[in-house]
């Protein structure tokens, strides 16, 4: 069984594949956080961060956690979902760390999957570069088990964590089907949703009656990770789409440390991620917790929400 630093040492120059091994054992103190009985999860830190989200527990230790191995890691700087700029480190340092410590905070009180997001990104433009540009991306999922999706430009491997907190390999060539029966929105939105996304999901729901010809399932979880850690094992679509509520012009999730080190991971896996009609790869950020419309996973089902959008 391959390990992760096996792994990442046939991949990665030695600065990268350290840096990884440091989030994973960040990511494994993580997990054995949540785990622990003594632990009130859902307990509020009272902060709200630069999305107006309030802090919990969590996602200030998280967060704290994560700081500490980019630190380890000699990044250069930190951007993070739970601080309002970036944070200067090792100032000679090979690239920039960004990340989401704690996704899916809403499920935190509920024992539903939630995990971590991570970017490794060049030291230019001060980290705020195309999502092409990336060394690596990656996420971890806490879930039944802790695992983790990460790639360094040569193809997307997945691990999952053994009882002693190492992380050994499941498959080293994740490839996301390009045809898919399962779509995953929030449906509460629906009346908010603009025409092209109203018309795609209404296809879907129309089934085998309507113009696809077959039968769709809705999935939907909350974290981000959760999703797609279902897509990148059986397919999938996943849509956080702009839609007509105040503040959502954008949609909801961050280009930097959610939807750019996301579509990596899925370009990298044979997927499509766009903004509705863009790569998200190509989409370069003004600022640190910059939205962004996100459309991601099996590649005909993103190609059939951009040629809605194409129609106007
Ligand atoms: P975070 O907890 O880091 O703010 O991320 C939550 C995100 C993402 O995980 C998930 O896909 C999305 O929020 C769910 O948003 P809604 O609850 O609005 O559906
Ligand atoms: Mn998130
Ligand atoms: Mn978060």
């Amino acid at each position: 069984m391959t390990n992760l630093a096996a792994y990442l040492d046939s991949r990665a120059g030695p600065e990268l594949a350290a840096a990884i091994g440091e989030l994973a054992a960040a990511a494994a103190r993580i997990s054995a956080e949540i785990r622990a009985p003594r632990r009130v999860l859902d307990a509020v830190a009272g902060d709200v961060n630069a999305d107006g989200d309030t802090q919990k527990a969590l996602d200030v230790l998280a967060d704290e956690i994560i700081l500490g191995a980019a630190r380890q890691a000699g990044a250069a700087a930190y951007m993070s979902e739970e601080r309002e700029a970036a944070i200067p480190l090792e100032p000679d340092g090979p690239f920039i760390i960004a990340s989401d410590p704690l996704d899916g905070s809403s499920n935190i009180g509920v024992n539903v999957s939630i995990g971590t997001i991570f970017s490794v990104l060049p030291t230019a433009g001060a980290g705020l570069v195309a999502g092409r540009a990336q060394h690596a991306a990656g996420f971890f999922v806490y879930g039944p088990q802790t695992t983790l999706l990460v790639t360094v430009g040569a193809g997307v491997a997945s691990f999952r964590m053994d009882a002693d907190g190492n992380f050994q390999m499941i498959d080293d060539n994740v490839r996301i089907p390009e045809q898919t029966g399962e779509f995953a929105i929030n449906a509460g939105n629906q009346r908010y949703w603009l025409p092209p996304v109203q018309r795609y999901i209404a296809d879907c729901v129309a089934g085998a009656d309507g113009p696809r010809g077959r039968n769709f399932s809705q999935r939907y979880v909350g974290s981000l990770v959760a999703e797609a850690w279902r897509i990148f094992s059986r397919g999938g679509v996943f849509l956080y789409p702009a839609d007509s509520r105040d503040g959502f012009a954008d949609g909801r999730l961050r280009l930097v440390y959610e939807a750019a080190p996301m579509a990596l991971l899925v370009e990298q896996a044979g997927g499509r991620a766009t903004d509705g009609t863009r790569d998200i790869l190509d989409i370069t950020p003004t600022a640190v917790h910059q939205r962004v419309p996100l459309v991601f996973g099996s590649s005909e089902e993103v190609d059939e929400v951009a040629s809605q959008h194409a129609a106007g």
